[in-house]
């Protein structure tokens, strides 16, 4: 019957990338935070820090399990605090894979990583250190 040839699809479809984690949970957090430091740093920390929002960018300490669009004195576009994002693995990757198309009307200066890993890493990242009183001096 038409099993075998569901069950090609669901490889192809699911099981190979699930190397690159595009089928597995999110949450599981397949990420590697290391790698996702440096392209925090290369690619983020131009604008935002942890520790302290910047001119340019809110802070990112406590991002985890935040409404989007709150941190005191930060003057957010109206798009970002009317999102209802709740910052999780979920939402970080939707909103980072191309900000200007998955919430129009950021204000924030990034085209997005079009490739799932390097969204991953990133949150990875995110994830550990912004609950570390280590990295965000609280
Ligand atoms: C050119 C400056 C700039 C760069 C580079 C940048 N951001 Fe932002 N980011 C912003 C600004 C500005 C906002 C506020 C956006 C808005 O209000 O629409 C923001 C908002 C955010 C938010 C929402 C924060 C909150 O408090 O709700 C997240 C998450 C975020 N950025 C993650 C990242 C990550 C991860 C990177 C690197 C991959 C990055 N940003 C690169 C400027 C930048």
């Amino acid at each position: 019957m038409s099993l075998p040839k569901l069950n090609r699809s669901w490889l192809l479809a699911c099981a190979l990338p699930l190397f690159l984690s595009a089928c597995g949970s999110k949450d599981a957090g397949g990420g590697d935070a290391t790698r996702g430091r440096e392209l925090y740093t290369k690619e983020c920390a131009a604008c935002h820090s942890l520790s302290a929002s910047t001119e340019n960018a809110p802070m990112h300490c406590g991002l985890f399990g935040r409404k989007a669009g709150t941190v005191a004195g930060f003057p957010y576009s109206e798009a970002m605090r009317s999102s209802g994002w709740v910052w999780n693995e979920k939402t970080l990757d939707e909103f980072l894979s191309a900000p200007y198309l998955t919430l129009p009307g950021t204000i924030m200066g990034f085209p997005g990583f079009s490739q799932e890993a390097d969204r991953a890493d990133v949150i990875a990242y995110l994830k550990e250190v912004s609950k570390d009183p280590s990295q965000c001096g609280k």
